[in-house]
């Protein structure tokens, strides 16, 4: 630090160097002070040759006394005590310091090191309006730094490290245009980091390591010549600090810092030393830090930084320090690391590297662990609780009004599902044969519905402040509803998206590992017609680390649901004939990815219409489905049931539970033909009866069902295809209704049929020679 701080000091030091060779003789007003100063200092032994008749300007510096003049004014006190010299007496009074100090108001610099200095720094200190350089390292200096210092115009170089300030910095330190150096370590500072840090232009050394600052670190990138950043032993976070790209030093070690590495820092090329250990991160650690240009120390230890190395990586020379130490690194330390004929220290242990020594954990541990973020202390997670449990009381005033309306439909809901029950075969809410192991399959998605690039960003794991912040902390306002399977959130992401958020606080204690096969079958659950995973994010207890919540991410579907587009007249508008076709289709499509998509399966998804969004292009997506991992937390009852059934009987209901969807289905479709809100299963059979009816009738009793909106616009045909399909979806016995292959070829040619309607000018239905050619195309 001398090293940055002598630069600028230097030329200044020349010109003094000058003015030495004048005889100078010091004012005795100057004197005096100095002689009061040493009276107020207790009297050190070094300070035993100041006398009244000492000339002060021209004694030789020593260790622990400088004192240099400039025209009969004193420029320069440097005052330095022993190391660990204790406090002053009692009978010490900073206040009176400070009073004799100002007294010498040509001061530029000012070092006062070790001398026991105790109180609170006077804002009468600011008087000294020339002050450039100031150091009171190692005293016992304690309170909060005055406001006033923003009035130190000249102020390069602030150091205040190791005593005993507290509170948060001024805001003020951001008028502080002429600093360069900025050195607060080891003190009790806590609170955030100012926001005009940011105007600092001339900053290049921020040195506040060892107090509890906390939040987020402001935006540094303006400080085009910072060069050494030390934030060690805060509690700042979670980004990584954003700096311009001259950096040479980043020590953020024993923080709160959580997100990844952002890609910039892979440009600093002047970057001489990156610790970041102790910390949070997560995520994938980016290679090619190894082959900065100017790197030489890196210490990344005590993360949780995955990524797979490889043998032939490439890393830069000169390194000398790598520390990858308790990470979930995988694949081959290296080789660049490993041979080295320089001395060089590589630590790696407890990571799962497979060349590494003896001291690495199974892949399987860096697999499971890579998914695990976010451990906070149980009494974090009480305060959580009451705060929603508070959060819901307000809602509950202000909604009460909603709540009774869903309460209402969820009797409805609760009506009708039985009622569905007595008639259906057996709907099962739990999926069959589902064991961890089979979920293992669940990778093995067929090739066929891999198609399709889905445009989501890939599932990841989040961290629990990234969700925080995402939410505003589960904020009141970011409250979507609540179900029997936890709470939904809305939250919007760094970058700007938003997402759905799951919360589920899980009713029995379970490892990690236990949630790894669910894990991996939420991961695959991306389709188009899906509102699709992206991630999760585990909250830990702290005494056991078994998992206390389980946030499931999902994408956040904004446009409404399909009732919404078909039933709804004031709401968000009509859907045509072909949109009507092509959002079924869409349904169908999401249903058969849950029953083949994935392996096993996901059948009995008890769908509704409210739970089909549509999105902005009009594209149907299916938002609830039966996850095992719900299921499974509903209460330990439904599990037992469901294993303790008999292999047959588990076989026997796998059709069945397949065509329960289909019967689903076909309610769906029947509100989409006609437009008309469906609320019972009475209301089913009767709508059902007039389609059976339409179907046999003529083109005029056909149009006399489907939604007014679009019978003019349909085409006779693509109606009654869509007709039948509906029928036979509905078939009380379910070994008669259609299969999701059979739906969805029968949809397509409605659509086809449509298409071909609306090309043909007159409007004319289309003949039958040219659908039966339509319908070979079609496979
Ligand atoms: C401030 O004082 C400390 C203690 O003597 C010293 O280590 C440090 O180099 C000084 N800083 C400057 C910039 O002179
Ligand atoms: C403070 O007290 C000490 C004795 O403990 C005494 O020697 C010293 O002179 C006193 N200083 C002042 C400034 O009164
Ligand atoms: C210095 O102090 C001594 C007594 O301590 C006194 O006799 C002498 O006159 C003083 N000299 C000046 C120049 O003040
Ligand atoms: C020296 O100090 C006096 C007041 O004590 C002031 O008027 C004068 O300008 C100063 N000279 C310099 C060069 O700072
Ligand atoms: C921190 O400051 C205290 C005094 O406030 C001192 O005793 C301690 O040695 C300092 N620690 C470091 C690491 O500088
Ligand atoms: C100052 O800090 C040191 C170390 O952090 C601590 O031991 C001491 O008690 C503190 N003193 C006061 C007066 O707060
Ligand atoms: C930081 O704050 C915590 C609690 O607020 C306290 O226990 C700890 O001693 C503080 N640390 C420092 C260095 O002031
Ligand atoms: C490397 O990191 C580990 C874990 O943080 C730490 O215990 C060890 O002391 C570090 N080694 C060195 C030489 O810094």
């Amino acid at each position: 630090m001398v090293e940055y701080a002598s630069r600028k000091v230097f030329p200044f030091l020349f010109l003094l160097l000058i003015s030495i060779s004048y005889t100078e003789q010091l004012k005795s007003s100057q004197t005096q002070t100095l002689l009061r100063i040493k009276i107020l200092l207790n009297s050190p032994p070094f300070l035993t040759t100041w006398k009244n008749d000492t000339d002060f300007c021209n004694t030789e510096p020593t260790p622990s006394l400088t004192i240099v003049c400039y025209e009969n004014n004193i420029t320069q006190l440097h005052i330095i005590g022993e190391n660990g010299t204790p406090r002053l007496p009692n009978n010490f009074s900073i206040d009176s310091f400070f009073t004799t100090l100002v007294n010498l108001p040509s001061l530029k610099v000012l070092h006062l090191v070790s001398l026991g200095l105790w109180g609170p720094l006077p804002s009468k200190f600011t008087r000294l309006s020339s002050l450039e350089i100031v150091n009171f390292t190692s005293n016992f200096l304690q309170g909060e730094i005055p406001s006033s210092i923003s009035s130190l115009t000249q102020l390069q170089t602030l150091i205040l490290d190791s005593n005993n300030f507290t509170g948060r910095l001024p805001e003020g330190v951001g008028s502080l245009s002429s600093l360069a150096v900025l050195s607060l370590k080891n003190n009790s500072f806590y609170g955030h980091l100012p926001h005009s840090f940011g105007s600092l232009k001339d900053l290049r050394v921020l040195l506040l390591s060892n107090n509890n600052f906390s939040g987020e670190v402001p935006d540094l990138s303006s400080l085009t010549n910072l060069q050494v950043l030390d934030l060690e032993n805060n509690v700042l976070g979670p980004r990584f600090p954003v700096v311009s790209y001259k950096i040479e030093s980043i020590v953020l070690k024993n923080n709160r810092f959580t997100f990844g590495i952002p890609e910039k820092v892979q440009s600093y090329y002047q970057l001489k030393l990156l610790d970041i250990s102790s910390n949070k991160f997560v995520g994938p650690f980016p290679v090619s830090i190894l082959s900065l240009p100017s790197i030489k120390f890196l210490d990344i230890s005590q993360n949780k930084f995955t990524g797979m190395f490889f043998e032939n990586l490439p890393c830069n020379e000169d390194i000398d320090f790598v520390n990858l130490t308790s990470n979930l690194l995988t694949g081959e330390l290296p080789s660049c690391l490993v041979s080295s004929s320089r001395k060089r220290v590589v630590l790696y242990s407890k990571n799962c590297l497979e060349n590494g020594d003896a001291n690495q954990q199974p892949i399987s541990f860096c697999k499971n662990q890579a998914l695990a973020v976010g451990i906070l202390p149980r009494s974090r997670k009480q305060k959580e609780a009451s705060k929603v449990i508070l959060a819901l009381s307000i809602c509950g005033g202000v909604i009460g009004g909603i709540v009774l309306v869903i309460a209402t439909f969820l009797i409805i809901k609760n009506f009708l599902t039985k009622r569905a029950a007595q008639e259906q075969p057996q709907p099962q809410s739990v999926p069959n044969s589902y064991t961890s192991k089979l979920l293992k399959d669940a990778r093995y998605i067929t090739q066929a519905m891999k198609i399709g690039a889905l445009g989501l960003p890939s599932y990841r794991t989040f961290s629990l402040e990234e969700l925080e912040e995402a939410t505003n902390n589960f904020d009141t306002s970011s409250f979507m509803g609540e179900g029997s399977h936890g709470q939904m959130y809305r939250g919007r992401l760094r970058d700007g998206s938003y997402v759905a958020i799951r919360c589920l606080k899980l009713k029995r204690n379970h490892s990690t590992q236990y949630f790894m096969p669910h894990i991996e079958m939420i991961s695959k659950l991306r389709h188009h017609h899906l509102v699709s995973s992206l991630g999760h994010c585990f909250e830990y207890y702290l005494d056991d680390s078994s998992v206390s919540r389980v946030f499931l991410v999902f994408e956040y579907v904004p446009n409404g649901t399909l009732r919404n587009w078909t039933s709804d007249k004031r709401g968000r508008g009509n859907l045509t004939w072909a949109q009507r076709i092509a959002v079924a289709t869409g349904v169908a499509k999401g249903i058969q990815f849950l029953h083949t998509g994935i392996v096993p399966g996901l059948f009995s998804n008890n769908l509704k219409i409210t739970d089909v969004l549509v999105d902005q292009n009009l594209s149907a997506k299916i938002s609830s489905y039966n996850l095992p991992l719900l299921a499974e937390n509903m209460g330990k009852d439904h599990l037992q049931n469901f294993l303790g059934e008999s292999k047959e009987f588990k076989a026997a209901r796998g059709k069945k539970q397949e065509r329960s969807d289909i019967y689903d289905f076909g309610v769906i479709l029947l509100e989409v033909i006609s437009g008309k809100v469906i609320n019972s299963r009475n209301e089913v059979e009767v709508l059902k009866h007039q389609l059976q009816e339409g179907i046999t009738g003529d083109d005029i009793s056909r149009k006399s069902v489907v939604d007014p909106v679009v019978n003019n616009t349909c085409s006779g045909e693509s109606l009654k295809t869509m007709m039948e399909i509906c029928c036979r979806c509905l078939m009380k016995d379910a070994s008669e209704r259609p299969s999701v292959e059979d739906v969805l070829w029968n949809l397509q040619f409605a659509a086809q049929v449509q298409d071909a309607y609306s090309q043909s000018s007159e409007g004319s239905p289309i003949s039958p020679l040219r659908s039966s050619r339509l319908r070979l195309t079609i496979k």
